[in-house]
């Protein structure tokens, strides 16, 4: 992990396999037009059984090579993969009975048969048989609000309705390990809810292991617990959702100065302010001074305030600032770019 990672807080072990899905070291580098990519440079995390942790990072961080890594899809150059004590790369077939995935971009559904047909075709091939698992089939599209579609074949669906197919197919195959990349993308802002709510339903329900990736914070924000975030082939978070999120509360203030004090000149606190903390930012009414700064770490408050008294800056409030998983992931993955040059 980089050292940006070296304060954050470390993800909870509370599950009863805490390595039900265990990657060591991986790496994989990609030839594309004889010049060398290096998707992923060192990929090392665990996941518990009944965990659903979110996967993020910025494009080509590497999050869907990791996945199809796992998944068997591609060859990594090195590194060790575990699914419930399974190796992966010894005994693809054997791991990928536990595994089921809704691929980005993908078309992971038959687009000439109906929705029913999917799911019994994909859970079949799986090894559930539609005596097995009907009652179950006819609780995903209860849970997914695909019942009106069922008999519908899926190319006359829209692309939101064939997205949750997609993951009614996944989740059909029973299989405790499940990877969901990009599974809210074209979906509209009410399915989007509603696959969050009917995912969250059938983790507690089911205990299953589900891997979420996605660029929609409040999809990860909503659904996991724990989110891994990877930055150029690398992991520089692993961390619970709630652990980040205060740990990024306590750094980001705000500070209202008046600016009818008998302090130093707006011009001179801009200049300290940027000098001393060049990421803040100023905004001025006609009576105060408005700063937002991010603190790099919890003891910078302390230079912060030395800083506003050496100016003899009259301070109206100071107050800590509501973070949401988006504003925690920019800030870890600027600082993550400004490391690495
Ligand atoms: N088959 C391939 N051939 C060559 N390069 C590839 C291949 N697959 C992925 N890459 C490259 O590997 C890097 C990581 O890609 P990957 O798709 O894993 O990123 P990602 O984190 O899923 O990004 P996104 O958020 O855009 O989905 C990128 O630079 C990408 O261009
Ligand atoms: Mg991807």
């Amino acid at each position: 992990m980089s050292v940006l990672s070296k304060d954050m807080p470390c993800a909870s072990r509370d599950f009863l396999e805490p390595n039900f899905l265990a990657v060591k070291h991986l790496r994989k580098t990609f030839l594309d037009k004889k010049r060398k990519v290096e998707a992923i440079k060192d990929i090392s995390f665990s996941v518990g059984k009944g965990e659903m942790v979110g996967l993020l990072g910025p494009n080509g961080a590497g999050k869907t090579t990791t996945i199809k890594c796992i998944l068997g899809l591609v060859k990594p150059d090195s590194g060790d993969i575990t699914v419930s004590g399974i190796d992966c790369r010894r005994n693809p077939r054997e791991a990928s009975k536990n595994m089921a995935a809704v691929l980005e971009g993908a078309r992971n559904v038959y687009w000439r048969l109906t929705v029913w047909e999917n799911i019994i075709f994909f859970a079949g091939i799986h090894g559930v048989s539609v005596v097995k698992g009907k009652e179950y089939f006819e609780y995903l599209l209860e849970e997914l609000k695909l019942k009106d579609k069922r008999d519908t074949e899926v190319r006359n669906l829209s692309s939101g309705y064939k997205q949750k197919t997609a993951v009614a197919c996944a989740l059909a195959k029973m299989t405790p390990l499940v990877f969901l990349d990009e599974p809210t993308l074209g979906l509209d802002v009410e399915s989007s809810y509603e696959l969050r709510e009917a995912l969250k339903r059938l983790q507690s329900e089911e205990k299953r292991t589900i891997i979420v990736s996605s660029h929609d914070m409040r999809v990860i924000q909503d659904v996991c617990s724990r989110v891994i975030i990877v930055s150029g082939g690398k992991v520089v978070v692993d961390a619970g959702v709630e652990e980040l999120l205060s740990l990024f509360r306590t750094r980001s203030y705000r500070i209202v100065l008046s600016r009818n004090g008998n302090g130093t000149s707006l011009e001179e606190i801009r200049r300290k302010m940027t000098q001393v903390f060049p990421q803040a930012g100023m905004t001025e009414t006609r009576d105060t001074v408005e700063i937002k700064v991010d603190l790099k770490n919890a003891f910078e408050i302390y230079e912060l305030v030395d800083t506003l008294r050496d100016l003899r800056a009259a301070i109206e409030t100071i107050s800590q600032e509501e973070v949401d998983l988006e504003r925690a992931f920019l800030e870890i993955v600027r600082r993550e770019n400004e490391i690495c040059g």
